[in-house]
Order: structure tokens, then C-alpha cells, then sequence
């Protein structure tokens, strides 16, 4: 029965760890659902339900033919991200000790993905023009962004911070994201112009394949570049975390960069592409990192104190044996 109430109470009270754990599930579930988006695209399935909500004119789901299918699964994957982000949501209000910021990043996520589907919505609506696609693609990345905030933000005891590198690293990794940024966008101009757009009818955009590359290989090198720059100057001025950071993107960077190459030499094929945007989500996921190193909580009026367990509490007075001198 004791036993029975603890397990009930450790259910209806969420420990920072745990919570953390739901926040790692929403942030798989975000990844995810831009490889699954890609797949609808990879595999011209953009349109295999042509009408949104609904899949077709009276079916709201319908997986009779495979275009069909394909787009049907994203459309219910969207649905568990949901359900992911709610939950992300409910357990911050059952986290103890409770964190407002926490809960107001929860209900964020919810309008993000919520926002997502809309603009889903639309970009079937406007028959998957590129300018929609690629609205929809860095949504997706923003999500993504708000995701590992909130991962960061679970992980630290305080919401109290403070920049913790001097002027010349943080600059630096600024211009690192502010380029990772640049070229995440230009990435998705490339696709705009090139043949995954999802249907073989759709307009595409009228610039150069091979221009758009070479725009995009340029930002990528300058991207290389800032990496390494900051490597060495994060080094010299022992930020060393910011240093790991920056060796990690620029590890992820460099597959990145392998998959672009042979990918274009042999004519973009899905598979390539779709394994290029696991690592964009990769590049992405590892520049926001490096950005969240130049900072460190430190304590104020909100910071948690772990609670005290079996181990910390101290020990209760020993009895005395009491000895019958009689
Ligand atoms: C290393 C950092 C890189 C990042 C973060 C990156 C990111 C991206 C992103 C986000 C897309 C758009 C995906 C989409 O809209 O679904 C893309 C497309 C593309 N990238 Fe990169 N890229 C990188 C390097 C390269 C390199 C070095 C090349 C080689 C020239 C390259 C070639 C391409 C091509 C050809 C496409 C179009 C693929 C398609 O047809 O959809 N990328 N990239």
C-alpha cells in the first residue's frame, strides 16, 4: 500500500529529470517530422492528398494509393508532435519545484506546432508553391530552435544567467549561428530550384541549379571558416566549452559537407538528399548548442535546491540502549 501511494505521488508529481525526459521526447518527435516532411517531398507525394484537412473531397483519411499514404502518415505524425508538445506542457504544470518559464516555452511549442499545421495547410492549398515550402521547412527549424531552448532551459537550476565568454568568442559564435542560419536558407532556395518539389508539375524557382550550389557551397565555406576561427580564438581564451561545442559542429560539418558534394555530383538522388537534411537538422541542432555555451546560470531568488533524499538527510538520532544497572 506504501509503496503503491509513493508510486502514485512520484506519477502525479514530476522531478526536473523527468520533465526533462518529456522534452526529450518532444524534441525527438520535432526532428523527425522535418525527415518525414522531406520524405513526402522526396517521394512526390506532396499532393497525394489534395485537399487539407480532409485527404481527398470526402475522405479525411485515405491510404488507398501509395502518394497518398505517404502524405496521410506525415499529416498523422503531426498529430503525435502534438500530443507530444501537450504533454510537454502538462507535466511542467505537475513539475516540482514549478518553473513559470517552463510552462510558458510548453504552451509556445503547442501554438508552433499548431502554426505548423496550418501553414501545412496552406502550402497544399497553394499546390506546394516553392515560397510556401520553404516557409514551411525553417518553421519547422524554428520549432526546432524553441525545442532545445526549452531542453537547455530543463537543464539548468535558475533562470537567472550570464554570459560566461568575453566579446571576441561571443561575437564569434554569433556570426557562427547568424551563418549556420544563412546557410539552412539557402539550402531550401537550392531545393526550391532543383527537382524535389514534391509533384512533378509544380513551378519551381526560376534560378540556376548550379549557381544556386555554388551560393550555397560559398555560405557553407564561410560557415567552415568562422568554425575553425572560433575554435582557436574560444581555445586561446580557455572558453572551453565553447571550444568543444565548435569542434562537435564542426565534426557535423564536415559529414554535412560530404553528403552536399557527392550528392550533387550524383544528381541529387533522394536517398542522399534526405540523409543532407538529417544532417542540416544535425548542423542546426549542434550551432544552437554552441550558442547556449556562452552562458551559464548562476544563482538568484528562483534557484532550486535539490530536495532532500534518504542519502542527504542526516540521520536521526541513534537510541540509546537503556541498561538495567539493577
Ligand atoms: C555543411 C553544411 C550544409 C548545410 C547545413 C546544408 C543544408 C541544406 C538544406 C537545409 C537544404 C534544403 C533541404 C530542403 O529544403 O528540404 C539543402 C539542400 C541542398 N544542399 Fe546543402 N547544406 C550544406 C552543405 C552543402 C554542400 C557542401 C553542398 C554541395 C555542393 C550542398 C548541396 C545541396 C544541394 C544540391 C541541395 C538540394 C537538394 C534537393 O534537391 O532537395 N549542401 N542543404
Amino acid at each position: 500500500m506504501g509503496r503503491c501511494v509513493t508510486w502514485i505521488r512520484s506519477f502525479a508529481e514530476i522531478s526536473p529529470a523527468r520533465y526533462r525526459r518529456f522534452v526529450l521526447v518532444a524534441l525527438f518527435f520535432v526532428s523527425a517530422i522535418i525527415l518525414t516532411g522531406a520524405a513526402v517531398r522526396l517521394s512526390g507525394s506532396g499532393l497525394g492528398c489534395p485537399t487539407w484537412p480532409r485527404c481527398t473531397g470526402d475522405e479525411l483519411v485515405d491510404i488507398s494509393e501509395p502518394h497518398r499514404a505517404v502524405e496521410q502518415l506525415n499529416r498523422l505524425f503531426t498529430g503525435t508532435i502534438g500530443f507530444a508538445c501537450i504533454a510537454v506542457f502538462a507535466a511542467s504544470l505537475r513539475r516540482r519545484p514549478y518553473r513559470r518559464d517552463l510552462t510558458r516555452f510548453g504552451a509556445l511549442l503547442i501554438g508552433g506546432v499548431f502554426l505548423q499545421a496550418l501553414i501545412g495547410g496552406i502550402v497544399v492549398l497553394l499546390e506546394l508553391q516553392w515560397h510556401s515550402v520553404v516557409l514551411h521547412f525553417l518553421a519547422s527549424i524554428a520549432l526546432l530552435y524553441g525545442n532545445l531552448e526549452l531542453l537547455r532551459r530543463s537543464g539548468e537550476p535558475s533562470t537567472q544567467r550570464r554570459i560566461v565568454v568575453d566579446r571576441d568568442v561571443r561575437r564569434l559564435t554569433e556570426t557562427t549561428f547568424a551563418l549556420t542560419v544563412i546557410v539552412i536558407g539557402l539550402g531550401t532556395l537550392v531545393t526550391s530550384a532543383g527537382p524535389h518539389g514534391g509533384d512533378e508539375d509544380v513551378e519551381r524557382l526560376g534560378w540556376n541549379l548550379t549557381s544556386a550550389v555554388r551560393v550555397h557551397s560559398i555560405a557553407v565555406w564561410c560557415l567552415v571558416a568562422a568554425t575553425i576561427g572560433l575554435i582557436v580564438v574560444a581555445r586561446r581564451r580557455h572558453a572551453t566549452i565553447t571550444a568543444n561545442r565548435a569542434n562537435a559542429l564542426l565534426a557535423v560539418l564536415m559529414f554535412q559537407g560530404a553528403v552536399g558534394y557527392i550528392q550533387w555530383f550524383n544528381r541529387v538522388p533522394p536517398a542522399l538528399v534526405e540523409l543532407h537534411i538529417l544532417g542540416a537538422v544535425g548542423v542546426f541542432s549542434a550551432a544552437a548548442w554552441l550558442r547556449f555555451a556562452s552562458f551559464e546560470a548562476v544563482e538568484g531568488p528562483d534557484t532550486e535546491r535539490p530536495r532532500p533524499t534518504a542519502d542527504t538527510q542526516p540521520d536521526p538520532p541513534l537510541e540509546r540502549e537503556t541498561v538495567d544497572a539493577r
